[in-house]
């Protein structure tokens, strides 16, 4: 009988806000992961200050080191999401440009899946999109498809009971799961045989 091998995720949100939908999202995930899948939030975004290389060369801020480790102890991320005016939160680029700067540089080489939720009808594709691209440069492995978009989100997501309330939703993210965990355990596969 063949063994799966656990495979540990972290969770970097992308929202702030306290009542925010994709925070409900990113804190269902561990309920939705695939057999042998433990997904842990890393820390707030918002922990970081303005990236700036003077205050870089006086020291990595404590919160940007925690999170680098966190995602290069990891088998794989996930990023959730919103879109602010057709691109990516100005806190989660932030964060994105602190950790691109610590060295190993967390994500080169890691498998990635990105979720977004809007009250938008597509659901934040087009950050999604600006956050593959900026991910290149990163050197990560971006999950290509099933690609989540929860458009219309208020009528799936139940921000105050904290809970994806649409099934259809529910079932698509953990299929999204799954793959990234086929796309984890397939580079590890590569990672031996090279
Ligand atoms: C938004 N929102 C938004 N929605 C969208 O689908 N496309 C967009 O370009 C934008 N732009 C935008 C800019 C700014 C500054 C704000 C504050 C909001 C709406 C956004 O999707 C909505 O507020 C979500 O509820 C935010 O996500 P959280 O915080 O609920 O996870």
């Amino acid at each position: 009988m063949s063994e799966i091998k656990p495979l540990h995720f972290v969770v970097l949100l992308g929202s702030l806000r306290k009542g925010s939908l994709n925070r409900v999202v990113a804190h269902s995930l561990p309920s939705l992961a695939p057999e042998g899948v433990t997904i842990q939030q890393l820390g707030s975004v918002g922990d970081f200050p303005h990236y700036d290389a003077d205050l870089q060369a006086e020291g990595m801020p404590a919160a940007v080191i925690a999170m680098a480790e966190a995602i290069a102890a990891s088998d794989g991320v996930i990023i959730v999401t919103p879109e602010y005016n057709y691109s990516v939160p100005g806190a989660l680029k932030n964060a994105l440009d602190w950790l691109s700067r610590t060295q190993p540089q967390p994500f080169a080489g890691k498998p990635v899946a990105i979720q977004t939720a809007s009250p938008g009808a597509i659901g934040g594709a087009r950050a999604q999109y600006h956050l593959r691209q900026i991910l290149v440069f990163f050197d990560a492995h971006i999950l290509n498809k099933p690609e989540v978009m929860v458009g219309q989100a208020m009528a799936k997501i139940d921000a105050d009971a904290g809970v994806i309330s649409d099934a259809g939703t529910a079932d698509f993210i953990k299929t999204q799961l799954a793959a990234l965990a086929t796309l984890s355990r397939r580079m590890k596969k590569v990672e031996v045989v090279v």
